[in-house]
């Protein structure tokens, strides 16, 4: 039997206290939540799914390389990172299948420095204020967006 295609879904900082972290504005979706909710997705679209979450910016960085040599879709929070950089923004470049970054939040209604979303140039789409459903849509849209 051949192995289901991996999507890698990977969480920047401060995304480890999903749930907690000002949940007026995050949610009150517990990462735990979201990994089931996340493995439940995969399994009906037939994919694997692997969450991880990092605070460290170079932490991260190898994690979206170790993404590139396994997986077939990146969906990448990275959350602080995303407005200012540039070593999230060149692993991301390299990763050779379809990548979706999302944003829990409404990022565009908040603080003006978080309109500005470096990271995301190099994302095929974006998901913004979807809440922890926004990880779902992104799995979808990998789902239906699969390379040859
Ligand atoms: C976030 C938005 C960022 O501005 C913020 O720094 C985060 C989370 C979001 O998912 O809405 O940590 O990426």
């Amino acid at each position: 039997m051949t192995e289901l295609p991996l999507v890698r879904v990977i969480n920047g900082p401060n995304l480890g206290r999903l749930g907690e972290r000002e949940p007026e504005v995050y949610g009150k979706a517990s990462s735990e939540y979201l990994k089931t909710e996340l493995e439940k997705a995969a399994e009906a679209l037939r994919l694997r799914v692997e969450l991880s979450q990092h605070d460290a910016e170079g932490e991260m960085v190898s994690s979206i390389w170790e993404a590139s040599d396994s997986a077939i879709g990146l969906v990448v929070n990275p959350a602080g990172y995303s407005h200012y950089s540039v070593a999230v923004l060149d692993a991301m470049k390299s990763f050779p299948g379809t990548i979706v970054e999302v944003h829990i939040s409404q990022v565009l209604a908040r603080e003006r420095f978080r309109a500005n979303l470096l990271t995301a140039t190099a994302a095929d789409t974006v998901i913004i204020g979807a809440g922890v459903h926004g990880y779902v849509l992104a799995l979808r849209y990998i789902s239906s967006n699969i390379r040859p």
